[in-house]
């Protein structure tokens, strides 16, 4: 499998996720305005991915700086952290990377560090961040596996895979985790209008590892629960409130609904970063909104009327009694979400 992101010197190197499946092509970061445009324009996506670029793009713009003194290169840190928080606005990963940035170099402020040592601290930092995301992955499909039965067909919306992850995934960990469990697992991904992130990426990087998988269109996914064909829903999230709501993908919110109707398990995986015990419901998560042209075409071809009023909130949120459970690398956490999740913190 492809890295998502990559150091190439001390330049970043990144899958341009907008161009998949059609053309494998690769994006050079040399500067932190050239990362935060590419989070901005979804060169790459998905929450994880994006706090990683983030924590990679504050270790690029420090390993470029040319300042002298502390105080100029502590100023111009700073800078690129409201640039990069300005990016996007839903997932709690990036501005969770951003302080694990902010906290390594005060540490190394406080201790007498040279530029030079401070540099070589937050590429360190940066390093771990996202090791620490493939590990985190590879623990979800590692619990998320006990929730698969033997023999299984898997919905899932969006992409929270390798792509959306510093590697590996979260809800295609589960499936991935599943499968190396040797259970069967069969996945049906929703297309994921209107960015196509299911039909696009998922398919994608599933049909590379071999994994059984068949596209639908979103709205097929309650007709298909309805004919007993789906066992289980497994999503990713971009942010948990503390009481377990959960913002993703837009669509998210209606899948969930479809499964509590019929008597689906629907699961959320998620690595701890994306859980933010510092919002205590899902009412004030931040929902992005996308620009129209993402709703009147698909691809280059228009298909709806020129001028045609239209909305693109590119994330909804789910309430906490529609998820059977939250899946991290800490375990598996139940319903009261507030205490379960309170209580692995
Ligand atoms: O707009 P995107 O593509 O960044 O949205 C991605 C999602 O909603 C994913 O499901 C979520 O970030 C989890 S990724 C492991």
């Amino acid at each position: 499998m492809l890295p998502t992101i990559a150091w190439e010197g001390d330049a970043i190197v990144m899958v341009d996720q907008r161009k998949l499946p059609a053309t494998e092509k690769y994006v050079t970061c040399k500067t932190v305005t050239v990362v935060a445009k590419a989070i901005t324009t979804m060169v790459i996506r998905g929450a994880p991915a994006i706090g990683v670029c983030a924590a990679m793009g504050l270790a690029l713009g420090a390993a470029r700086s040319k300042a002298t003194g502390t105080r100029q290169f502590a100023a111009e840190f700073q800078k690129n952290c409201d640039l990069l928080a300005a990016t996007r606005p839903t997932a709690v990963n990036l501005f969770w990377a951003i302080e694990g940035m902010k906290q390594s170099f005060a540490e190394g402020a406080h201790a007498g560090e040279s530029v030079d040592q401070l540099k070589a601290r937050l590429r360190h930092t940066a390093d771990r961040i996202h090791d620490d995301d493939v590990a985190s992955c590879r623990a979800i499909g590692r619990h998320g596996a006990a929730v698969v039965p033997a023999e299984a067909c898997v919905l899932t919306h969006c992409n929270a895979g390798a792509l959306a992850t510093a590697g590996y995934g979260t809800a295609l960990g589960v499936i991935r985790g599943a499968v190396e469990c040797g259970k069967k697992v069969a996945v049906l991904a929703d297309e994921t209008r209107p960015f196509l992130q299911g039909a696009r990426l998922t398919a994608w990087e599933l049909m590379k590892d071999g994994i059984d998988t068949t596209v639908i269109t979103d709205n097929m996914a309650g007709a298909l629960m309805r004919t007993g064909t789906i066992d289980l829903v497994v999503v990713g999230a971009d942010r948990i409130a503390a009481n377990g709501d959960t913002a993703n993908k837009i669509g998210t919110y209606s899948v969930a609904v479809l499964a509590k109707a019929h008597g689906i398990p629907f699961y959320v995986a998620a690595p701890w970063s994306t859980i933010d015990l510092g919002t205590p419901d899902g009412s004030t998560i931040p929902i992005e909104e996308r620009n129209a042209r993402e709703v009147t075409h698909v691809g280059s071809t228009q298909v709806a009327p020129t001028g045609a009023r239209v909305r693109n909130p590119s994330f909804d949120v789910t309430p906490a009694r529609y998820i059977t459970a939250i899946i991290t690398e800490r375990g598996i956490h139940r319903a009261p979400f507030d205490a379960s999740l309170a209580g692995q913190a």
